[in-house]
């Protein structure tokens, strides 16, 4: 017999058949489908509920359908969605002197997705190269790391060294080179080699998807050290890392160093909308001039206005703390498990992940499987690592369960 539906009007089941019948496959999902999220928590169509370790990436930081953020957008919706940037609107400025202020910067440049940010990112980059630098025309180089994940289009892919990113979209963007990362001498190399076209080092303080992979203590300083000396950018992805997540606003302050350019995403809207900055100097920013970049939704006033409310809520609800002080609860708790399938626990603040050792043919996904059979979704990220990031209003009561999950789903699987 069919089960009750508690929220919606479709069940798991043919939610999942209308996905992949009708959406292309360029996923590969946890056999889960979400109908309802609160806070830390997420539900099935059929009532069944689960701790969300995943949070869209990040994205969801404060929490899914904070009140204060749905608030804002209802207000906001009702009053002014989009004007495009053909006109000013009354809520873009206040937002940017906002964020600006918030993270130590002059100027922002708002765009929607990561991926664009990103994307402006490298064109700022390349047109400070060009006008302040000195660079010849067409012969700037960004370096960047391997294992790095920036987003999917197609200048980003040409950075990427993963061939799943990669294979069979070339050809790609010329003007990038890959070096190790957590490998400041790889850097001073490449920089030795090709000074006068290097405009700039883009680096994630943390790779995410890569693993959740925590470089050296003191390898951003080095890398921001190694910039200057060659009057080169730093620029910090920290579309994953940033807002929180890692127990700083953002990560790169663990190295003690301002980034030239930070690119923000994800939890800037708190998940409800997608919303991203670019932040820099007044100098590096003023390099873009009317019509040479943009974006229809770009710093629409509904992103405003959402964008504002979630980060607010970093701050009012202490969640640079919080994530810090969780995460460190959390790591110990983890390392306490006594399972052969666990190789390793790293992560920062509520940025974590397990890297299992491949034993009787069990991988990360059959983990997860078994996580979400007892009520905790998180997603593997390559075949052996499962990374651990709930939203960061979780409750320390939520977490020591969530804990109890993960130590059960070893038990049972070994
Ligand atoms: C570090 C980093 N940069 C950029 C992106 C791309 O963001 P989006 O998926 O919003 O385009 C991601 C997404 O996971 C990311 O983790």
């Amino acid at each position: 017999m069919a089960k009750e539906l508690v929220y919606g009007n479709i069940c798991s089941e043919e939610a999942i058949r209308l996905e992949e019948t009708y959406g292309a496959h360029n996923y590969h999902p946890l056999p889960v489908v979400i109908a309802k999220g609160k806070g830390a928590k997420v539900w099935d169509p059929e009532g069944n509920e689960y701790y969300d370790f995943l949070s869209a990436y990040s994205a969801v930081n404060q929490g899914h359908c904070h009140p204060k953020i749905i608030d804002a957008l209802i207000e906001q919706a009702k009053t002014l969605t989009l004007t495009s940037r053909a006109f000013f609107n009354n809520k873009l400025g206040e937002y940017e002197k906002y964020i600006t202020e918030y993270f130590g910067y002059e100027m922002m440049l708002p765009m929607n997705t990561g991926a664009e940010a990103v994307e402006t990112a490298i064109k700022l980059s390349r047109k400070w190269g060009y006008e302040i630098k000195g660079i010849k025309q067409n012969e700037a180089i960004i370096i960047v790391a391997e294992n790095n994940f920036h987003g999917r289009t197609l200048a980003i892919i040409s950075a990427s060294t993963d061939p799943v990113a990669y294979k069979n979209f070339g050809p790609f963007l010329p003007g990038i080179i890959k070096i190790p990362y957590n490998d400041p001498d790889a850097l001073e190399k490449v920089m030795n080699k090709y000074q006068k076209r290097v405009c700039a080092f883009m680096v994630e303080p943390i790779q995410g998807e890569a693993g959740v992979n925590v470089p050296d203590e003191d390898y951003l300083k080095n890398c921001y050290n190694i910039c200057r000396k060659y009057n080169a950018l730093l620029v910090a992805d920290e579309v994953q890392t940033g807002i929180a997540r890692t127990g700083r606003l953002l990560c790169s302050e663990f190295s003690g160093i301002k980034p030239d350019i930070v690119i923000l995403g994800k939890a800037i809207s708190g998940g409800v909308l997608p919303v991203s900055a670019v932040l820099s100097s007044r100098e590096i920013m003023m390099v873009i001039k009317p019509g040479e970049h943009g974006s229809t939704f770009g710093g629409f006033p509904l992103a405003c206005a959402v964008a504002k409310a979630a980060l607010e809520i970093i701050k009012e609800e202490n969640l640079i703390e919080k994530a810090e002080k969780l995460g460190i609860i959390f790591r110990d708790e983890l390392e306490k498990i006594d399972s052969p399938l666990i190789e390793k626990i790293r992560g920062k603040g509520l940025l974590n992940a397990i890297l299992i050792k491949p034993t009787n043919g069990i991988e990360a996904w059959d983990v997860c499987l078994k996580l979400k059979e007892n009520g905790l979704l998180a997603k593997p990220t390559h075949d052996h690592i499962i990374r651990f990031a709930p939203p960061l209003v979780i409750t320390e009561n939520e977490l020591m369960e969530c804990i109890e999950i993960i130590r059960k789903t070893f038990a049972e699987i070994n």
